[in-house]
């Protein structure tokens, strides 16, 4: 009897016969042998089909397999140093499942639009494989460690009546004649789960109706958001800090085979552990002006300084203390300088960039009231946030990781749009 299993399993077989259902990656056809390459979800196996092991029906099916066909394989485990991941199948049967038409998907150079229009095929490829089993991997030690670490798991809605992140990237729709958003963060919802439960965070997709074509802008993406009470910005960074260590550590750990399908070198990953060094806004526009990269202290940072700013450190770089002109109308205020904000946040070496974004939020009535009026916000959809400074009020503070800005740079590559099964970007909704 065959026994059942899949390619990552397959070493715990060796001698025994197995039965393997995939689909082929790729043929070699050396006449009266052929080496089919078999692709199951976990893993790639040689299958080695010689003509006088097979029934001649098998053995032509076997011949005439086309691309991606779907088939299922019968045969002996064989350890093989010189077979690609060091076994293969020395095939006694073999049944199609489906004849795949011409895959469009070949060996060659394909542009990525082309590659993007095909998504649900692409997906089938090595490296997309790699850096999806890597997003996996994130979401896993994310959950862990917030789980392990005091945090409750509660969600926040996906339609919400108000902006968070500013009135600029609203998705706006219809909510029984009312005006209704996609959200652009869960913060503020958290903020009330934490002070009912101290410790929360959210984790779910977000929507910004980004107008920038950048290779680090999807308009949908995941965003966990932790948020703690009592918590100043300093303990913010420390628990950043680990948290993005233990992050980094459980990929390069767990993923090693993917990271090397990818050819990431991770001699700068490997060297991620807390702390992590801090600077003020200031003292990065200081190092910017010295390098010559243009900046004048009130704007904001954009990406060139973003990646001048991070290549002066070998591990990802706090910078907190923005002016409160360039963050959002939570931000507490610095009580040594009220135009300081308590922000933070974490720019990834390599130059990705941010991937962070958070700090300590306003605790006061009156600022809040105040910033509300500056940034222009209508005070009647926030008046339950505004109760969560009338009750109780208590510092605390809080952060956003985006998962794909974190997937792209640990995979190390050029585009945030491989990082997202789906990816939703300026002017793509297909597939
Ligand atoms: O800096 P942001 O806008 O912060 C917030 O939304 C806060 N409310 C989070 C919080 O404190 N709870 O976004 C946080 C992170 C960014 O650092 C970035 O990693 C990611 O979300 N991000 C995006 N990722 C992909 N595409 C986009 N368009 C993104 N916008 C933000
Ligand atoms: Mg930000």
């Amino acid at each position: 009897m065959a026994e059942h299993t899949t390619i990552n399993k397959i070493a715990g077989f060796v001698g025994q016969v197995v039965y393997l259902q995939g689909w082929l990656q790729n043929r070699t056809d050396k006449g009266k042998l052929q080496f089919l390459t078999l692709r199951d979800g976990t893993g790639v196996i040689q299958c080695v089909a010689f003509h006088k092991n097979l029934s001649p029906e098998a053995f032509e099916a076997a011949r005439r397999l086309t691309m991606e066909s779907s088939f299922t394989v019968t045969g002996t485990v064989r350890a093989d140093p010189r077979a690609p991941g060091g076994y293969e199948i020395d095939v006694q049967d073999l049944s199609v499942v489906q004849q795949a038409q011409e895959y469009p998907i070949t060996a060659k150079e394909h542009g990525v639009d082309f590659l993007m229009d095909r998504r649900h095929l692409w997906l089938r490829s090595p490296r997309e494989h790699a850096i999806l089993l890597v997003r996996a991997t994130v979401i896993k030690a994310i959950r862990d460690w917030l789980d392990s670490h005091g945090f409750v798991n509660l969600d926040t809605p996906i339609l919400t009546p108000a902006a968070c992140e500013g009135t600029t990237t609203l998705f706006e729709t219809d909510y029984f004649g009312e005006h209704a958003y996609l959200s652009q963060s869960g913060q503020l919802y958290n903020e009330a789960t934490a002070m009912a439960f101290g410790k929360v965070y959210c984790f779910g997709p977000t929507f910004r109706a980004e107008k920038s074509k950048t290779r680090r802008h999807l308009i949908e993406f995941w965003m966990v958001e932790p948020e703690m009470a009592y918590a100043d910005l300093d303990e913010c960074m420390r628990v950043e800090e680990e948290f993005v260590s233990y992050i980094v550590q459980t990929v390069l750990r767990e993923r090693a085979a993917e990271l090397q399908t990818l050819g990431r070198d991770t001699t700068r990953l490997q060297q991620i552990t807390p702390p992590f060094p801090r600077i003020t806004y200031t003292e990065a526009v200081e190092i910017l002006n010295q390098e010559g990269v243009e900046i004048t202290w009130g704007d904001d940072f954009g990406a060139p300084h973003e990646t001048a700013l991070a290549e002066h450190f070998p591990k990802p770089v706090f910078v907190h203390r923005y002016p409160a002109q360039c963050k959002a109308f939570y931000m507490e205020e610095d009580p040594t300088d009220p135009k300081l904000s308590l922000s933070v946040d974490l720019l990834a070496p390599e130059g990705y960039g941010e991937i962070i974004g958070g700090g300590q939020r306003t605790a006061s009535l009156e600022l809040l009231e105040r910033r509300l009026k500056e940034h222009n916000l209508p005070r009647e959809a926030f008046e339950w946030y505004l109760d969560l400074r009338r009750y109780g009020s208590v510092y605390h503070s809080g952060f956003g990781l985006g998962l794909e800005r974190t997937v792209t740079w640990l995979t190390g590559i050029e585009h945030i749009r491989e990082t997202i099964p789906f990816p939703r970007t300026l002017g793509r909704i297909y597939p």
